[in-house]
């Protein structure tokens, strides 16, 4: 398993096989985050593989700068957007590519960054805390309408109406500044959520951080520019873990597999009953893999 301090890689040895790490080569991780698949992909590419490793939260790449120093030399780690992959690699062309998306347990377990409605922070929600617009901004600016709209499409919220409603009712009362405060106008908002075990926020919570981060912006683009900057025969792999996420990754498959791309997972992988029980967050992880074909001699 690939646990350190406390944190898990999701679908670790599925991931290694579908990118098919053996000794040597160039290896992209563009979403780096505490570094355990990064690690494992760096073990498995000994002596002479070297890794390029991303994210753009600075303060978890030290963390993983930290965690990959045994490596040194054969790993470089820059902050930057999985987007920037082509950029990044110049000229140099990758055996394989991991995407791995969304927020590390890192991220979500430090109150302070606002991710999680269970404890009290700033609404923060920037993975990149040194710009953009904070989870706080969106909350206390956006109108009604494109509020709800939001919550809809990026938290498939179905009470979305009244959760917007609620929000702006309560921000002319006073500035909503804090997780749990917007934990609980939405529970009061909508108290049940259609998932059973699922907490009202959920949802709305999930929408925001899309939103903050502009997640699903250009994913698709990135995913067919990236998949362009393998070696004939390299693999690039993405798990996602909501079905928006997914979706968007289903489709740039489809549309790479008609050009000099095939499909390694024609549905996608889902972890076990053991991961999951031992990785709760694992349960909604969707691996897809495909690989660049042989140049034709
Ligand atoms: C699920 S974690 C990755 C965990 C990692 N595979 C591991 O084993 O430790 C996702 C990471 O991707 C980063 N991230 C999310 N979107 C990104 C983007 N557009 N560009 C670069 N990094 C991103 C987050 O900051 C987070 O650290």
């Amino acid at each position: 398993m690939g646990s350190d301090a406390g944190h898990t890689s999701v679908l670790l040895a599925e991931t290694l096989e579908l990118l098919a790490v053996r000794p040597g080569g160039l290896w992209v991780d563009g979403t780096v985050g505490l570094g355990g698949h990064a690690a494992a992909i760096l073990r498995a590419s000994a002596p002479d593989g070297r890794l390029l490793g991303l994210d753009r939260d600075g303060e978890t790449l030290e963390r993983a700068r930290e965690r990959l120093a045994e490596f040194a030399g054969r790993v470089r780690l820059e902050q930057a957007d999985y987007r920037e992959i082509p950029q990044r690699l110049g000229d140099a062309r990758a055996d394989g590519i991991l995407l791995d998306l969304g927020i590390s347990s890192a991220q979500l377990d430090d109150p302070e960054r606002g991710f999680s409605f269970q404890a009290e922070g700033p609404l923060d929600m920037r993975m990149d805390r040194s710009r953009g617009e904070s989870a706080e901004e969106v909350v206390n600016r956006t109108r009604e309408r494109e509020l709800a709209d939001l919550i809809f499409a990026y938290g498939e919220e179905h009470a979305s109406r009244r959760i917007a409603r609620a929000i702006v009712y309560e921000r002319e009362r006073e500035r909503i500044r804090s997780t749990t405060r917007l934990a609980e106008i939405v529970r009061r908002a909508a108290p049940r959520s259609r998932r059973p075990g699922l907490h009202p926020a959920t949802r709305t919570f999930q929408a925001l951080r899309i939103r903050v981060n502009r997640e699903l912006d250009g994913l698709g683009e990135a995913l067919e520019r990236a998949a362009g900057c393998l070696v004939p025969g390299g693999r690039l792999a993405v798990i996602a873990f909501h079905s928006l996420e997914d979706r968007a990754v289903k489709l740039a498959f489809r549309s790479l597999a008609a050009r000099g791309f095939c499909a390694l997972t024609k549905k996608p992988l889902r972890p076990g009953e053991e991961e999951t029980r031992s990785n709760p967050r694992a349960r909604s992880a969707c691996l897809r893999a495909l690989a660049r074909e042989e140049a034709v001699a």
